[in-house]
């Protein structure tokens, strides 16, 4: 339901026109679909082995991991490579672009809570379930919050549907309220989520895909940070622009 309501919300025109060349990325993340290279081996260790005890536990809660892991994982990684972009676009530290990396990577680990036949459905939510798929964000928070190598992510687990204008959950935080990591991670998760209605994953679909991102600049993203995703001259006034 989270991504059919993104996708919904993207699929009407809103907001000022933008010149979409400007704001496509230029190159895609790693076609593989791996951990980022240039990110410590040590830290891609230790978050494989966090999805590891992650697969455990859900296997042990009987869960099928074959139903339900992998395309949670897959994607996972590909909004971890997609937030590390943006913050290195961001120009943001290097502890803080990982540490939105990381917290990418386990941003739905809070899902393990979840029944199977929510997490398997592909057709149009109940109200009941809807609400059911909104505390995935809560006990992410708890789950991750709950052991000292992740406790910097719970914030950023929380918030990551959160919107730029106030309509999203749990707390419907607005602007700058919403963590900044969590902007970010909000829409490296949509760009996935619209990407995976495209057919491949070349240039083209990741343009289209972006597109949709930029009509919902205001609305459900931070502007400031889908701008300066293309336009570097942005990035150095961010901070100024009380988007930082
Ligand atoms: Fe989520």
């Amino acid at each position: 339901m989270i991504l059919r309501r993104q996708e919904k919300a993207m699929s009407t025109p809103h907001g000022s026109p933008r010149n979409e060349q400007e704001h496509v990325p230029e190159t895609l993340p790693n076609q593989s679909w791996g951990e980022d290279p240039s990110v410590d081996p040590a830290v891609n260790e230790h978050l494989r082995s966090l999805v590891g005890a992650t697969q455990r536990l859900w296997k042990a809660l009987k869960i099928s991991p074959r139903t339900c892991i992998p395309g949670n994982v897959r994607h996972s990684k590909r909004v971890a490579l997609f937030s590390l972009r943006i913050a290195r676009d961001l120009k943001l530290s290097e502890e803080l672009s990982q540490r939105i990396y990381r917290a990418a990577y386990l941003h739905d680990v809070g899902k393990i809570a979840l029944s199977p036949t929510i997490l398997r459905k592909t057709g149009r939510f109940t109200a009941e379930e809807r609400r059911a798929m909104q505390v995935h964000s809560l006990i992410g928070h708890q789950l991750l919050g709950a052991f000292l190598p992740t406790e910097d992510l719970a914030e950023i687990a929380l918030s990551h549907h959160e919107r730029y204008d106030g309509d999203g959950y749990p707390n419907g935080l607005q602007g700058g309220r919403i963590p900044l990591a969590a902007r970010v991670l909000a829409i490296a998760d949509s760009l996935d989520a619209v990407l995976s209605r495209h057919t491949g994953r070349n240039t083209i679909a990741f343009a289209a895909a972006w597109r949709e991102i930029t009509q919902q600049a205001g609305r459900q993203f931070d502007p400031c940070i889908v701008d300066a995703v293309t336009r570097p001259g942005m990035v150095a006034r961010l901070g100024r622009l009380g988007c930082a």
